[in-house]
Order: C-alpha cells, then structure tokens, then sequence
C-alpha cells in the first residue's frame, strides 16, 4: 500500500496538424506545476502521421517534465506511405521511442499498455480498434508479472466496449480483453479515440471493469471543450477530474456511453455531455 496518494496526467488526442496550441502550453505549464508521478498518452498524436506533425508532436512530448508513457492511435501509422505503414509502422516515432508503449512502475501501481490499432484489418474502417491475440496476451503477461501489492491501470486508444447501443462492432475484441481484465482486477482502462470524456463501469461476465476516457487537447472538439483527465490513487480510490480551460465541473463535461467516434454535429441518440458544446463542423485538414 502506498503512503502517499499518486497524481497522473491523463491525455489524448493531440493531433498536431490541428492541435489547440493553447490547451497544449496550458497542459505543459501544469504538467511543471504539479509534477504528476506519470503522464499516460493514449495515442493519436498527429493528424494524418506527417513527418512535420510527428516532429512537433515528438518536440512536446519531450519536453515534459514527467514520466511519460505513449500509446499509438489510429491517426499515427502512416497514412500516405502505405509502404513505410506495412513495413515500418513506427519509424516516425523514433525520436520518443524510449515512451512508446512503456510500462510505468509507481510505488503501489503499474502502468501497462495495450495495443489496439493496426496496420490493416479484414474490414472498413482501419480506424477503429481490433485486439490481436497476441497484443492481448502480451498485456496478460505483463500483469501477471506485477508483484500482488501494486494496482493495475491499463493504457491503449480504443474504448474497448466491443459493441455500441445500435450494435455496431467497435472494437473487436474488447469483449474478451474486458473480462481478462476484470479477472485481473484491473484499477481501471483509460483510453482516447473519442475526444470526450468519460468515467464508465463495463460489467463484464468476470466482473466489473472501471473505463476512463480522456477528451482530447486538439481543435476536433466533440461535445466538450479541450481537456485532460487529472487521476489520483490513494491507495483505496481512484478519483478523476476532467482539467478544462472553461472551467466545467467533470460531470458536465463527461459523456454517459462510449460512442464510435461521433463526428459532429451529433445524429439523435449519440451520447453528448451535459455542456453540449458540440461544433457545427469540424476545422478543415490541410
Ligand atoms: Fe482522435
Ligand atoms: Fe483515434
């Protein structure tokens, strides 16, 4: 058990090439204000993986002052370069190669990543998440490895709910991840992809399983201002507040069900957060 109680940062969804330059110096200057025990990236850093975009993206991630762990999103395997995206996925990241999916050992807590994106899948759309078995079993057997008097918190990109309410297939996989994670007695799952947040209990057929989403720091804005998620465990809780510039309380800026990906403006029925602070359109990509 821990003495005293562990701060971390949790952010997402950068997207430099439409990245929201003030909530960014905001997150650092915070980031050196508060000095987090470990900040969790969880994965889209860039917005079409240019080499310009991942230059500024792998510049700010070094320059944090914290522990950083980086998972990979959807939006960082080449998009253009369909040669370089089958046969060296990861090149552009070699300047925070040493963060890359990184597992961050804290007194009384472990920080182990999934990977859920990748390079193609036998179905439309790429973006969306897929668990392989052996990504699944790779972060199994770190778990396993994490000695029974620390916690586990699980970072990838994708929300793992497999299904969303109309019954559309999301992640695949995430069904079984879930319950091997709720056997586990995993402290919790953060994840991006859906730039808003959100503080959710899965009940899997092994138990229950807490999942945290971050919203995220670019100008892709869904339902809520840009935001982080700020974590503290105390050794028995783990509470989250959503961090935000505007100020909104954290109930107000967290959606109640995970969505596919819920580009604006919303269709009836998709989940939106209290603010509702949703755009007409999103910027456009250059
Ligand atoms: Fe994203
Ligand atoms: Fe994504």
């Amino acid at each position: 058990m821990i003495s005293d109680p562990l701060l971390l940062f949790h952010i997402s969804d950068l997207h430099f090439g439409l990245e929201d330059r003030a909530a960014l110096a905001w997150c650092k200057a915070e980031i050196t204000r508060r000095q987090p025990a470990a900040v969790a990236i969880t994965g889209d850093l860039t917005m079409r993986a240019r080499h310009r975009e991942y230059e500024a993206a792998n510049r700010w991630i070094n320059s944090l002052d914290a522990p950083v762990t980086v998972e990979v999103g959807n939006h960082d395997l080449p998009y253009f370069n369909l040669v370089e995206r089958f046969t060296d996925p990861y090149r552009r990241f070699a300047a925070i190669e040493s963060k890359l999916e990184r597992e961050i050992d804290l007194p009384g807590l472990a920080i182990v990543p999934l990977k859920t994106v990748r390079r193609w899948q036998p179905r439309w759309p790429w973006s969306n998440g897929w668990i392989t078995p052996p990504a699944l079993a790779q972060t199994l057997a770190a778990i396993d490895a994490v000695p029974a008097d620390r916690k586990v918190i699980v970072t990838c990109h994708h929300p793992l709910v497999e299904h969303d309410p109309s019954g559309k297939h999301l992640t695949v996989g995430g069904t079984h991840a879930l319950e091997q994670l709720a056997k586990r007695g995993v402290l919790a799952v953060l994840s991006g992809h859906v730039h808003d947040a959100f503080d959710l209990v899965h009940d899997s057929a092994d138990g229950p399983v807490r999942m945290i989403g971050a919203g995220t720091l670019s100008q892709r804005v869904r339902s809520t201002p840009p935001s982080f998620n700020e974590l503290i465990w105390d050794g028995r809780a783990l509470t989250v507040k959503v961090r935000n510039l505007e100020h909104v309380p954290t109930p107000a800026m967290q959606i109640g069900a995970v969505p596919e990906n819920a580009l604006p403006p919303r269709q009836p029925g998709e989940p939106v957060a209290p603010v509702d602070a949703v755009p007409a359109v999103d910027p456009p990509v250059h």
